[in-house]
């Protein structure tokens, strides 16, 4: 065993920190408070390759692992977490899973394009879209329906919380195609944005995250061809499950960028920051805050590229990456808090960056699975 990265993975790793601070930074303000999709920095993360970067290069990925994701993720993160969860779903929910389960045919029409992040020359992107109005932690309850007609489906219902909800082109879509069945009634298909039938609803004002675009999605009697179901049939809920499993290792990077990004705040500004005489570095209320954010980032960091070397090497990561998940965004939360409260009075107001962390950091709480669903899947594997 050995803790240290390749020459490889420092590259990718600064090739990131290097586009996080020029080209995510400037208006990153500005992008929160008008809810500014980054359209901009995600076409230039796609020529990077940083958009399919664990597919293979034949279906127009970068061929990276999972641990160069995950530090791309957490650089990233530190930055605009608006950016990187667009990035994290396309990467681990919508490319992954394609390559994985898709057919050759799948994933020459929509892999290598998404991959890619451009098709034609424009933005190409996908989502992921299993949470509904009545079925967020409880998964299984679908109420959306794709009807068997032959030689399509007839997709109806409704999609809720959907990121990049309008800006995808690609939507991969959870659906009911036996209630009887229960979970084993549960299809994937490929369904393109532009089929008569679907609508975007408007964008959700959020708390935090506000860059990114969050959407409901509705079918009316849209057809999808037989052949964009992904897998055998009643493949869809199993797809989504183990497809998530890689997600949250996405968002456990997500969240420990956005604690790492707001400890390297707090660090900063201790040493500049005087108070009672010195500098409030000097004080043992704020180390032992600094202490204990520096713990527990790196201990989330260890689980993130823990989870992340077991995806490499092809073992079962589900544990490993609920772990991940729920530690990383609880630090997330806990650190950009603190972070908040060494900044003072300066902390609250969005030009010192760490009261957007605190609202960006809640989300990694709640999506890809709340941390109530992650102690579920991690108690489930301890007990079994
Ligand atoms: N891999 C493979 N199969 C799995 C699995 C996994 N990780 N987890 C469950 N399954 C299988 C089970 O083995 C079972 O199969 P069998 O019937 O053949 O035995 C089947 O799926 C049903 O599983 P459960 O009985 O465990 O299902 P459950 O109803 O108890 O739910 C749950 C389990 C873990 C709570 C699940 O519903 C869940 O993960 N919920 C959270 C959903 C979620 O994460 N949503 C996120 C939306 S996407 C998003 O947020 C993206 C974004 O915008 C950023």
């Amino acid at each position: 065993m050995h803790f240290q990265l390749s020459e490889e993975h420092l590259m990718i790793q600064k090739a990131a920190r290097d586009f996080a601070r020029t080209e995510c930074l400037p208006g990153v303000i500005d992008r929160d408070e008008h809810q500014r999709f980054p359209k901009e920095q995600i076409c230039k993360l796609a020529e990077l390759g940083f958009m399919g970067m664990m597919v293979d290069p034949k279906y127009g990925g970068a061929g990276m692992d999972t641990i160069s994701y995950v530090l791309a993720m957490e650089e990233i993160s530190k930055i605009d977490a608006s950016v990187s969860v667009c990035m994290s779903v396309n990467n681990s929910l919508v490319c992954w899973g394609l390559e994985k389960y898709g057919t050759e045919a799948q994933k020459q029409r929509y892999l290598v394009p998404l991959a890619q992040g451009r098709k034609d020359g424009a933005l190409y992107i996908g989502a992921f879209l299993l949470s509904e109005p009545e079925a967020g932690s409880d998964a299984t309850s679908q109420r959306t329906i794709a009807e068997d007609m032959g030689d399509h489906y007839l997709l109806n219902g409704t999609k809720n919380w959907i990121t990049n909800g309008s800006s995808a082109s690609v939507y991969l879509v959870m659906a009911q195609t036996d209630v009887a069945k229960g979970s084993h009634g549960i299809n994937a298909f490929i369904v393109e944005k532009n089929t008569p039938g679907v609508t975007v609803g408007p964008k959700e004002n959020k708390l935090g995250i506000r860059g990114s675009d969050t959407h409901s999605i509705q079918f009316m009697d849209v057809k999808v061809p037989k052949e964009n179901r992904i897998g055998e049939d009643g493949f869809g809920f199993k797809f989504a499950m183990r497809t998530l499993s890689g997600g949250r290792i996405g968002i456990a990077s997500q969240a420990l960028g956005i604690a790492s990004g707001a400890y390297e705040l707090a660090l900063q500004y201790s040493k500049e920051r005087k108070a009672f005489g010195k500098e409030i570095m000097n004080h043992q209320i704020i180390q032992f805050k600094l202490a204990d954010m520096a713990t527990r980032i790196e201990a989330s960091r260890l689980l993130c590229l823990r989870a992340a070397w077991e995806k490499d090497n092809h073992l079962d990561f589900t544990l490993s990456a609920s772990m991940a998940k729920v530690y990383a965004s609880e630090t997330a939360m806990w650190t950009a808090t603190e972070a908040v409260q060494v900044h003072g009075g300066y902390g609250y107001v969005k030009e010192y960056h760490v009261e957007r962390m605190m609202r960006d950091a809640k989300i990694t709480q709640i999506y890809e699975g709340t941390s109530e669903v992650q102690r579920i899947v991690i108690s489930r594997s301890i007990l079994k």
